[in-house]
């Protein structure tokens, strides 16, 4: 299966790469292929067409499995994040199963994902069929949350395993 992460976060190597990675690993039992750390394609993110864009683009149509992740910033996943997901078409993704992670310091954001993340996601042809996960920054691995998210994340991706069979 090829799992692909995408990290939204302007700090490079963050708590929230972390912890898609390690979503990405309890989820599907193994390390993602690879890691787009969005901030490393730089100024290309603010034009069409540039070859580092497109390359990481070309990664992300090819997954079977996406893990989409951002910290919160003002309620909502970051800026960065979006001028990625802005870079693809209407329904471009073809209906890759995808699973949105927003990392939060405080509580009260924790519907951030489920309504500010995973309609982009839609737009852009991603198919989420678990609840978005919102976990702090502070507890994030060892939290009861992503105990019982994973529950019913891996019921949803054996599911989607047995329909491909
Ligand atoms: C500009 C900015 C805005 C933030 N806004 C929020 C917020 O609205 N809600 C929240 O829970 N955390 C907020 N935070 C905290 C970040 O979400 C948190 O530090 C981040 O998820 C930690 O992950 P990182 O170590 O990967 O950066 C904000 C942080 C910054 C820098």
């Amino acid at each position: 299966m090829n799992v692909i992460v995408v990290v939204g976060n302007p700090k490079p190597a963050s708590r929230t790469r972390a912890a898609a990675e390690l979503v990405a690993e309890r989820l599907t039992g193994s390390a993602p292929q690879a890691v787009i750390d969005v901030v490393d394609l730089g100024a290309g993110l603010l034009g069409w067409g540039d070859a580092a864009v497109a390359q990481a683009k070309k990664a992300v149509l090819a997954a079977d499995v996406l893990i989409v992740a951002s910290p919160t910033f003002k309620g909502t996943y970051s800026g960065l994040l979006k001028l990625f997901l802005d870079q693809f078409g209407q329904g471009e993704l073809g209906q890759i199963t995808t699973f949105a992670l927003m990392l939060g310091a405080a509580p009260q954001h924790a519907l951030a994902p489920e309504l500010t993340l995973r309609p982009v996601l839609v737009e852009i042809g991603a198919s989420c069929p678990a609840p978005s996960l919102y976990l702090l920054d502070s507890s994030y691995a060892e939290s009861r949350e992503l105990d019982a998210w994973l529950a019913v994340a891996a019921k949803h991706l054996e599911r989607i395993g047995d329909d491909r069979d």
